[in-house]
């Protein structure tokens, strides 16, 4: 059997509480049927409603792509753990964010799922290789960690633990990608992953620049809101200094390096930028985009951020 033949067309999502109902409003928005547990039925109620509520709003912005009502028959909500899991080829745990309760779920699904089911945990903060070394069937688990919500923030990023097998990797890879996801494949585990690791350090510094009196809350939101976060709904902060310094961002790190080195250093922080970790970053961008196109994107990124400053400006008009 080829891997692409191991896959049906149907997951399993354990825990129906905000991510759980999210991801199945993702994977049967993809065309997924979706086996949606939890062990509280009041939950399973809720999140019935929350997925009907949702859906509706996301065919109000052409977010949806197929009729509402039958993407929602295909999420079947229950009690009956074995039923949810019933041919699925791909399971997301996303049940309470405690160690003891994913590592009960996890030895439960390694028990119940035959042997080409992936497992998966949608876990902020705890690793594929706390919640589930000792299983026999370590090798088909890893972290896929949503932002939230995930039927409309698309990434998702899947954090394989020593122990996952590559082909495992790969595979929830194409499904996650079917469903429509931004699949970003970290190499190996790291607390936080990236997402919140990149939220923390804004964070971290929000808070600091707050405590020393250099800004209010509401200028310090207004600063990405107005500022860098513009940049960030189309490119990533590498593209953003790659686009922002004629030369590229060889040329950025030569003239900002230091500075930045500085500021870090002002928080404890001694992480230069060295001339090896420069030239890793810059082979790579020169890969995605030769020098010679820089002006080309440059003028692309700009007619991305007018849209986004028309779309900007009439939501001022209109509280939707
Ligand atoms: N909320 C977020 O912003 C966010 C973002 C990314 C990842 N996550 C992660 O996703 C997971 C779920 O988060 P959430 O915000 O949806 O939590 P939640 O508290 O809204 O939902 C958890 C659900 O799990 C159910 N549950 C409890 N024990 C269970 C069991 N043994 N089996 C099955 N279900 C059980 C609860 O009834 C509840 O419905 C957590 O690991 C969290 O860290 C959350």
């Amino acid at each position: 059997m080829t891997d692409a033949g191991m896959e049906t067309d149907k997951v399993a999502v354990v825990g129906a509480g905000a991510i759980g109902a999210a991801w199945a409003i993702v994977f049967a928005r993809a065309g997924f049927s979706v086996g949606l547990y939890d062990v509280s039925e009041e939950q399973g109620e809720r999140a019935r409603a929350l997925i009907s509520e949702r859906l509706a709003e996301l065919d109000r912005f052409g977010l949806v792509g197929a009729p509402v009502h039958e993407v929602r028959k295909r999420i079947a909500i229950g009690t009956d753990l074995a039923a949810a899991l019933a041919d699925a080829c791909l399971v997301l745990e996303a049940g309470p964010e405690r160690i003891e309760v994913k590592q009960a779920i996890f030895a439960d699904l390694d028990r119940l799922c035959t042997e080409d089911v992936i497992l998966t945990s949608s876990s902020s903060a705890l690793t594929a290789s706390r919640i589930a070394a000792s299983l026999e069937g370590r090798h088909r688990c890893l972290i896929a960690h949503p932002g939230n919500p995930p039927y409309l923030l698309p990434v998702v990023e899947l954090v394989p633990a020593p122990f996952t097998d590559a082909a495992v990797f790969d595979r929830a890879a194409v499904l996650f990608s079917r469903a429509g996801m931004s699949v970003v494949r970290l190499a190996k585990e790291v607390d936080g992953f990236v997402f919140n690791r990149l939220q923390g350090a804004m964070l971290r510094e929000a808070y600091c620049l707050v405590r020393d009196g250099v800004i209010g809350v509401d200028d310090l939101d207004a600063v990405v809101r107005d500022g860098l976060g513009m940049r960030y709904a189309f490119i990533g902060p590498f593209e953003t200094s790659d686009l922002n310094v004629a030369g590229g961002i060889e040329a950025h790190a030569a003239r900002m390096g230091k500075a930045y080195h500085t500021m870090g250093l002002e928080r404890g922080q001694d992480d230069p930028w060295t001339e090896d970790l420069v030239r890793r970053v810059t082979e790579e961008r020169r890969r995605k985009l030769p020098l010679e196109a820089l002006g080309e994107r440059v003028a692309w990124r700009d007619r991305r951020l007018m849209a986004l400053a028309r779309l900007k400006a009439s939501v001022i008009h209109d509280d939707a």
